[in-house]
């Protein structure tokens, strides 16, 4: 599959990118500075381009901004995206005494990158740490994946089966992107309390 990942050159994206190029994927990693997007390329071994020219002629766009600029930046991308699938995987996060917990009080990430392209979106891959992502072997977890367009969420549930040792799982519409955000929060207050790099695993489906 080729695949564009936009914001690549931060640890999620990069972490991404290795395990799909292990995997014989087609990467190319994006930056909203070219020299940049191909300095890191280079270093792994995927391909580098400015987010703009990143998306162009791939099969599926993931969307590995920083949670805060993923819509602007999905708004700024939307003419170059077109129609190609999009996997957002942001999750906004804020940070009080008790913990972390889900920045975003209405629609998710998703919800809104959805109503500023054209593409269809897909969400997910929030509980994998990009650390896990970052190891010898893909991480010992499942995944879960949602969106309302079925192929824009077979193609993500394609990508997602091939960076975890678990299962990448349907988990419905992409309105439960509220929900799969919010576990990204769950999951930081697990690793601070019981010191470890939470992931999950689904229980009772074959
Ligand atoms: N880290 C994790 O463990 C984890 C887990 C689950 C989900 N996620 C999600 O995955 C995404 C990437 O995570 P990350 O930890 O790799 O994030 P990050 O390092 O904070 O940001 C990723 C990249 O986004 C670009 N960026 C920074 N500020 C931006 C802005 N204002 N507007 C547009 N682009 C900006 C930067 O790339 P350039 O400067 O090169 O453009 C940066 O390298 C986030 O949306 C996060 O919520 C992360």
């Amino acid at each position: 599959m080729k695949v564009a990942i936009v914001g690549g050159t931060g640890a999620f994206g990069r972490g991404l990118a290795q395990r799909l190029a292990a995997a014989g994927d087609d990467i190319v990693i994006g930056s909203r500075d070219a020299a940049r997007a191909q300095e890191i390329a280079t270093a792994i071994g995927v391909a580098g381009a400015a987010n703009a020219d990143a998306v162009r002629d791939v099969e599926l766009v993931v969307l590995a901004a920083k949670a805060e600029g993923a819509l602007d930046t999905a708004r700024r991308l939307a003419h170059a995206i077109e129609s190609t699938p999009l996997l957002c995987v942001a999750s906004a996060l804020a940070f009080g005494r008790n913990g972390a917990r889900p920045a975003a009080t209405g629609p998710s990430i998703a919800e809104q990158v959805a109503s500023v392209v054209d593409a269809p979106v897909a969400a997910g891959l929030h509980s994998i740490a990009a650390g896990n992502l970052a190891g010898e072997e893909p991480p010992d977890e499942d995944v879960l994946v949602c969106g309302d367009d079925a192929p824009a969420k077979e193609l993500a549930l394609e990508l997602a089966g091939k960076v975890v040792a678990g299962r990448a799982l349907d988990a419905g519409p992409l309105a439960v992107a509220r929900a799969l955000e919010g576990l990204t929060a769950a999951i930081v207050n697990v690793n601070r309390r019981y010191g470890g790099h939470a992931g999950i695993r689904i229980s009772g489906v074959a």
